[in-house]
């Protein structure tokens, strides 16, 4: 069965190795499309958003080779404008995929991308922006297609920010003619990386990690090789899982410096964080809480995909808690699975108020996207007695192997 069995009440102790991030992989996979030769992409996480992409870049011509964590990518053969419906309808990142097309090969179909149902998650903007670069857009029903003799740079004033159009419109400068620049852009670690990878093959771009990115084209970009960094998200869910249930946990490899933001957080929500120079130790449900209301934002706010999680440890805190999320209008789904558990959760718009003190206990619920999922099987670890979340994939999306990564910590969790 597609789910996961979690026997709730133990106290997580011991350690686990963070694995490399989703949302650094994906654009940096995306990119290799504009290189000739073969790329090595090392600490790739072995999850099934990776897999699709390795998919969508072998149906596009790429020779594609995993070998543990580490991916080759070599795209000297790219040669389809045309990506396979099943990949791109379940992965939202698919349309990154545009910008570096368009780059190579000029003209790409495809249609609207899938990924977690979270909200409307449109991709006016990336459109919008790519036809201020030279891209002529046809959009139908299901889908578009795009063409572009030659990419140009351009001023790209975006009325918001959106971390996968600043990713898409980062590849499709980087090979353009002239200079484009980017403001407001994502300032998003993932975005740091994509720059750190296209900056050691060759590209010029200013500005990574700042809202206003100046990239100047370059002719062409040559092949290298790029450690993806360690999944700021995963060590979250992880800490809101050890703040929930109590005990030690050791994070190997937690990237702390783009976590400052969930640490304070949960500093000021009772738990203790030690810092060593491999990780860090989470000592969890000993302390006072003083503050538990988070809004959720743009890096570096708090981030909305550990909005869930978080959500979690406020129902089965004493104090409760209130949450402001400003960036996906749906991603209160969590909600009713959580209330069947016995948690008592109101909702105001986009403002949600946890109440304190619930004693959350084991029910059948179903996992609806990936983060929520996960934090659905942080809800079940603190409940008393059993728990059955379905809807595994959802959750395999993004974590490698989740039901390991907790036994390593103590928890009493199986397939099912
Ligand atoms: C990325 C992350 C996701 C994270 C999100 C916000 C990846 C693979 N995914 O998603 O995990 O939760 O950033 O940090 O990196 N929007 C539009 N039109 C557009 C584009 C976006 O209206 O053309 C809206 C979205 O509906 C959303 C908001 O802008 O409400 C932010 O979305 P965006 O930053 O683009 O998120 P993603 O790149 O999809």
């Amino acid at each position: 069965m597609d789910a996961i069995r979690i026997y709730g009440g133990n106290c997580l102790n011991g350690q686990t190795r963070i694995q490399g991030s989703k949302n650094a992989s994906l654009p940096i996979l995306a990119a290799t499309l504009l290189i000739n030769g073969t790329c090595e992409i090392e600490n790739c996480p072995d999850i099934s958003d990776v897999y699709h992409m390795q998919r969508l870049l072998e149906s596009l011509g790429c020779s594609v080779e995993r070998e543990g964590t580490l991916v080759r990518v070599d795209a000297t053969g790219l040669s389809e404008c045309r990506m396979p419906s099943d990949s791109v309808g379940v992965m939202r990142s698919s349309v990154m995929l545009v910008g570096a097309l368009l780059a190579r090969i000029g003209s790409i179909c495809m249609e609207y991308p899938g990924g977690c149902v979270i909200g409307a998650r449109p991709i006016d903007l990336h459109l919008f922006s790519l036809r201020q670069m030279g891209v002529a857009i046809e959009e139908k029903e299901n889908g578009f297609c795009a063409k572009a003799a030659k990419l140009h740079g351009a001023t790209l004033m975006l009325p918001f920010v959106s971390v996968g159009a600043t990713e898409n419109l980062i590849l499709a400068a980087v090979l353009a003619d002239g200079v484009t620049v980017i403001e407001p852009a994502a300032r998003e670690p993932e975005i740091q990386a994509l720059c750190e990878f296209l900056q050691s093959a060759g590209a010029q771009i200013e500005g990574a990690g700042t809202e206003r990115l100046v990239i100047n084209g370059v002719k062409s970009l040559m092949p290298v090789r790029y450690r993806v960094p360690a999944d700021r998200i995963v060590a979250g869910t992880y800490i809101s899982a050890c703040m929930c249930t109590g005990g030690r946990v050791f994070l190997q490899n937690a990237p702390v410096h783009h976590m400052k933001s969930v640490l304070s957080y949960a500093d000021k929500m009772g738990a203790a964080i030690e810092y060593e120079s491999d990780g860090i130790l989470v000592i969890g449900k000993d302390h006072e809480s003083t503050c538990n209301i988070v809004t959720t934002g743009c890096y570096p706010a708090f981030p909305t995909d550990l909005q869930s999680p978080f959500m979690v440890v406020m129902a089965a805190s004493t104090a409760g808690g209130r949450i402001e999320e400003t960036v996906f209008e749906n991603r209160f789904r969590i909600v009713p699975e959580l209330r069947k558990m016995g948690a008592n959760i109101m909702i105001h718009g986009n403002v949600a108020y946890i109440g304190g003190d619930s004693k959350l206990h084991g029910a059948i619920v179903e996992a609806q996207e990936l983060r929520g999922g996960a934090a659905l099987v942080v809800a079940a670890l603190s409940a008393e007695g059993t728990s059955i979340v379905t809807n595994r994939h959802y959750i395999d999306r993004g974590y490698e192997d989740i039901v390991l990564s907790l036994r390593d910590l103590g928890a009493d969790v199986e397939l099912a």
